[in-house]
C-alpha cells in the first residue's frame, strides 16, 4: 500500500512548460513547497522529486545499488563525455574509479598550489592592465579559462594557457546542445545538418582532436608519465590484461577535463558575485588573507589558517551548487517511508532545492558563511548539503576543487576587488551547471597593500 503524496500530472505541467524551460530550479523549488516527496506522472513516465536528507542518503548511499545513472541527464551528457567515470555504472565504473583515485591523493592535492598559483599570477598580470584601462571583464569566462588551465596541467601535464579559450568555447557549445535536447523532447537527430547540430558536432570534433593529440603525443614519447594520463595509459584490466581502448581513454580524459573545470569555474564565479553584493563578507575575507599572508601568494599549507575563505566558498556552493541536478533511475521497485517507487522511476535530487529547504536552512536565501563555522557544521546531518553528491558516486574531485578554489579566492583577494557593473540581480541559467545569464560583468580594482593590521 502506497502512501498518498502530491502528484503533478501532464495537464498540470502544460501551462508551466515556459517556466520549466526558462528556470527549472525555480520550478522544482516551487514543487518542493508541496512536500518532501513529489510525484510527476506524465504518460508512462514516473518521476519523483526527493527533498528530504534521509531519503537522499537512502538513494545515494544506503541503497545506491538500486539506483543507476541510466537517466536522460546522464545519457545526453554521454553524447559528449562518452561512458567516462561520470556517466558509467557497474563494473566499468568501479574499475575506473579505483584506477583514477590515486591521482587525487593527499600528496597530489598538497602539490596543487604549484599549478594553481602560477596560473592565477598570469591571470592577475592581465587584470592589472584591465584595471588600469577600467575595462569590464566577463569573470565567468576568466574563471573558465583559469580552471581549464589548472585541470589540464594538474592531471594531464598540458599547457592550455593559450588554447583554453577555444576549448572552453567548444565545451560550452557542446554542453549547451545537451541542455537544449533535454528541454526540447523532440529535436532533429544529430545527422540532420541543422545549424545547431553542425555546431554541436564541430564542438565535439574540436574536443576530440585536442584529446587525441594529447594522447598521441604521450604515446609517441614512449614515456607514459606519472600523471593521470600516465595512470590511464598504464592501466591493465585485472582479468584480461587488456589496456584501455582509445575510445575509453578519450572518454575518461574528456570527462575529467569537463567535470573538472566547468564546475569549479561556476562556483568561483558565483562566489565573486556574492562577495560583491555582501561587502562585509568580502572585508572579512580580505582581513583574513591580509593577516595570514601579508601580501604573499598562498600555498596549500596556508589553507588550514584560512577558515573564513573555506566558509565563504562552502556557502556559495550552497546557494549556487554548480551541479544543481542529480538524477538516478530506480532499477527495482523500492519504498521511501511507505511510498512505493516503481522500477524504472526517475529520481530527481536537486542540491539547489535541498540547500534551500526551510527546515534545514533558516533564511535560506541569505548568504551567510557563518553557517559553515566548524561548530555549526558539526551538528548538521550529512545529507542536507550535497554540492558534491554523496555515497560511492561522491565527486572524485571534491577535495581538488576545494583546494583549488580556496587558493584562487585567497590569491585574488590579496590583490584585487571585483565590483559588479550593474545593481540588478544576475539570474542563474540552469545549463549542465548553473551559470550566470549573459556572463558576469565586473570591474577589477587593484587593492593597495595596507601594511600590517593594527
Ligand atoms: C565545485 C566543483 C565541483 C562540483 C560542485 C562537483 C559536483 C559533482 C557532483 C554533484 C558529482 C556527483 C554526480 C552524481 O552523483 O550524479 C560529481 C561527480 C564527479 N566529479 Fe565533480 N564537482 C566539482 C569538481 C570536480 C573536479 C575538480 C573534478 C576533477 C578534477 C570532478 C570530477 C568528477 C567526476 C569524474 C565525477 C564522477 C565520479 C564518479 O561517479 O565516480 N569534479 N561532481
Amino acid at each position: 500500500m502506497s502512501a498518498t503524496i502530491p502528484t503533478i500530472t501532464g495537464p498540470d505541467l502544460l501551462p508551466r512548460l515556459g517556466q520549466i524551460r526558462a528556470n527549472t530550479p525555480a520550478f522544482l523549488l516551487d514543487c518542493a513547497k508541496q512536500g518532501d516527496l513529489v510525484r510527476f506522472s506524465v504518460g508512462r513516465i514516473e518521476a519523483f522529486l526527493v527533498n528530504r536528507d534521509t531519503w537522499v542518503r537512502h538513494i545515494l548511499q544506503d541503497n545506491h545499488r538500486n539506483y543507476s545513472k541510466n537517466t536522460i541527464q546522464y545519457n545526453s551528457l554521454a553524447q559528449v563525455t562518452g561512458r567516462g567515470l561520470l556517466t558509467s555504472d557497474g563494473e566499468i565504473w568501479l574499475r575506473n574509479r579505483r584506477l583514477e583515485q590515486p591521482a587525487f591523493s593527499r600528496p597530489r592535492l598538497a602539490a596543487l598550489d604549484q599549478v594553481v598559483i602560477p596560473a592565477v599570477e598570469r591571470m592577475l598580470t592581465e587584470w592589472e592592465g584591465a584595471a588600469q584601462r577600467g575595462e569590464v571583464l566577463d569573470v565567468d569566462q576568466q574563471m573558465m579559462r583559469l580552471t581549464l588551465e589548472v585541470v589540464g596541467k594538474a592531471l594531464f601535464s598540458i599547457d592550455l594557457s593559450r588554447s583554453a579559450q577555444q576549448l572552453t568555447q567548444a565545451t560550452l557549445t557542446a554542453l549547451d546542445h545537451i541542455v537544449y535536447q533535454a528541454q526540447n523532447l523532440i529535436t532533429p537527430p544529430l545527422w540532420v545538418p541543422t545549424p545547431r547540430n553542425v555546431r554541436f558536432r564541430r564542438a565535439v570534433a574540436d574536443l576530440d582532436a585536442a584529446v587525441y593529440a594529447l594522447m598521441d603525443e604521450r604515446l609517441t614519447s614512449g614515456e607514459p608519465g606519472e600523471d593521470m594520463l600516465g595512470m590511464l595509459l598504464r592501466a591493465r584490466d585485472p582479468e584480461t590484461g587488456a589496456a584501455m581502448t582509445r575510445r575509453e581513454l578519450r572518454d575518461e580524459v574528456i570527462t575529467l577535463l569537463i567535470a573538472g573545470h566547468e564546475t569549479v569555474a561556476s562556483s568561483l564565479t558565483w562566489t565573486w558575485y556574492l562577495l560583491a553584493r555582501n561587502p562585509s563578507v568580502w572585508q572579512k575575507l580580505r582581513d583574513e588573507v591580509q593577516v595570514q599572508l601579508g601580501g604573499r601568494m598562498p600555498g596549500s599549507a596556508d589553507l588550514a589558517n584560512l577558515p573564513w575563505t573555506a566558509q565563504v566558498f562552502n556557502e556559495a556552493l550552497r546557494l549556487y551548487p554548480p551541479a544543481w541536478l542529480i538524477t538516478r533511475q530506480a532499477i527495482a521497485a523500492d519504498a521511501l517511508e511507505g511510498v512505493t517507487i516503481p522500477a524504472g522511476a526517475l529520481m530527481i535530487l536537486s542540491p539547489y532545492v535541498l540547500h534551500r529547504h526551510p527546515a534545514y536552512w533558516p533564511e535560506a536565501e541569505v548568504f551567510d558563511p557563518r553557517r559553515f563555522a566548524q561548530d555549526v557544521e558539526q551538528g548538521r546531518p550529512r545529507y542536507r548539503y550535497i554540492p558534491f553528491g554523496g555515497g560511492p558516486r561522491l565527486c572524485i574531485g571534491s577535495q581538488f576543487a576545494q583546494v583549488e578554489a580556496q587558493l584562487i579566492l585567497a590569491a585574488v583577494t590579496q590583490r584585487f576587488r571585483l565590483e559588479l557593473v550593474g545593481e540588478e540581480e544576475v539570474p542563474a541559467m540552469p545549463l549542465v551547471t548553473l551559470r550566470p545569464k549573459g556572463g558576469l560583468h565586473m570591474r577589477v580594482k587593484v587593492v593597495p597593500h595596507p601594511g600590517p593590521l593594527p
